[in-house]
């Protein structure tokens, strides 16, 4: 078996961070068996290296490679594209066409931004997985093919099931054994050594002397937050190395290549600003909170001195601060609401009460009971608003789930999927 620093030799691979060589491990240890892999990582971490790794080092390496970005395919064409078609299944079909799992029969497809993949497709390639076979498109016989498969994907998978966008079960199949490339943050070790072979690759290419790096560029360098990874190190070393006269490059001319904005702050920055939006966020929320529990207790306070006294001018008097911190002061338009009012300038309008409804009385607990009950219907979940509001949809629609859905602005399978939920 051939070691990892052979393989980063053959295959290009700068950098020796313990999660980079655990990977390429793993691709040796797979690669002779016909185990489906999906290699996950940041866009430009280096995924397309490990398919190739894979097929090199098996048995099918004299066979096919072919490598497919599912992502650039439009949707209409995909189905055709991987699985072939008959002559005539569209229009434009002029003639039968092989597709990439006919093509490649006995070799490895890499399917690149797998998550990328129709959901129609997602079928076809679920029954490749399982049993070899394919239909082409328009054809209804079944076509037989042994392919192995190495997938990858930038995106969360989990997230993307979640949203119903890809099939769990395919994501089980082709991911049986999963490779993780770490971003370039966290391989900060790797990051000078790259960025030397890059400068090294251009001044070669471009003949002119290397770049270099003053030290304190090479801190501002790692420390940066790459969230385009390798590919960008890349963009960046070959831009400086076309455009710098001085072949020695400082950290002031080289903070002018690194774009500052999105997702691209200096890697600790970002950590620490995440941090401190989500705690301030936090602490606005509280602060709500709280706001709102005294402002309650205060409340709480004038109803019981309401209920004992009567809205009298008393209370007014006695309770001014209180009156004053629970609905402020008085602004220019609520002024001008009262008077249209035609009530008295007094900006606070509490329903009057002449006689002083008495504690215990039977008149003040019914109302007690009465506000509990409004309480209660506005607090209801919001589950049973859905559940209402899918149900008048579809009484008004006559049942028709596809216009009460365009109604509710949801898609037809959430309906469908709330419809079994509650159970209607
Ligand atoms: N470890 C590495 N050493 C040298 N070059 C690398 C390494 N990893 C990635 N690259 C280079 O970075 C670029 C992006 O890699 P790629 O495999 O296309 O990324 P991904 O598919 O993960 O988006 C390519 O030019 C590739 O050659
Ligand atoms: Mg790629």
């Amino acid at each position: 078996m051939e070691s990892v620093q052979a393989i980063k030799q053959r295959f290009g691979i700068i950098g020796n961070t313990p999660a980079l060589n655990r990977a390429i491990e793993k691709a040796i240890q797979v690669a002779p068996t016909d185990i489906s892999v999906l290699v996950t990582g940041e866009s430009g971490v280096g995924k397309e290296s490990i398919p190739k790794i894979i097929h090199q080092l098996s048995h099918r390496k004299h066979n096919k490679y072919i490598a497919v970005n599912c992502g650039a395919i439009p949707e209409g064409t995909i189905d055709s594209e991987l699985f072939g078609h008959e002559k005539g299944a569209f229009t434009g079909a002029t003639q039968t066409r092989s597709g990439y799992f006919e093509e490649a029969d006995g070799g490895t497809i890499f399917l690149d931004e797998v998550g990328e993949l129709p959901l129609t497709t997602q079928v076809r390639l679920l029954r490749v997985l399982e049993n070899g076979e394919f239909l082409k498109v328009g054809s209804s016989k079944v076509q037989k093919t042994n392919v192995r498969i190495v997938a990858a994907t930038n995106v969360n998978m989990f997230e993307a099931i979640q949203k119903e966008k890809f099939r769990e079960d395919l994501f089980y199949r082709l991911s049986t054994v999963d490779i993780n490339l770490p971003p370039l943050r966290e391989r900060q070790e790797d990051i000078h050594l790259l960025f030397r072979k890059f400068a090294s690759d251009f001044a070669l290419k471009y003949k002119m002397p290397t770049v270099k790096l003053s030290e304190n560029a090479v801190q501002l360098l790692v420390k940066y937050r790459w969230s385009g990874n390798i590919r960008q190190l890349r963009n960046i070393a070959e831009q400086l190395s076309v455009l710098e006269q001085n072949r020695t490059v400082s950290a002031e001319t080289l903070r002018n290549y690194l774009p500052t904005t999105g997702n691209n702050l200096p890697a600790v920055i970002k950590q620490t600003k995440a941090e401190s939006d989500f705690s301030s966020e936090r602490e606005i929320l509280y602060k709500v909170l709280f706001d709102m529990k005294s402002d309650l207790n205060d409340l709480k306070k004038l109803t019981m001195e309401l209920m004992k006294n009567g809205n009298t001018k008393d209370v007014e008097k006695n309770n001014e601060s209180l009156i004053q911190k629970i609905y402020g002061n008085p602004t220019n338009d609520d002024i001008a609401f009262e008077e249209h009012d035609d009530n008295e300038s007094d900006f606070l309008s509490i329903p009057e009460h002449t006689t002083p409804p008495v504690i215990e009385n039977e008149s003040i607990t019914d109302k007690y009971h009465f506000a509990e009950e409004i309480e209660e219907e506005e607090t209801l979940s919001l589950q049973d608003k859905e559940l209402e509001l899918i149900k008048k949809s579809l009484e008004r629609h006559n049942g028709k789930r596809k216009l009460a859905a365009a109604e509710l602005g949801i898609s037809e399978r959430t309906l469908y999927r709330k419809i079994k939920q509650y159970d209607l």
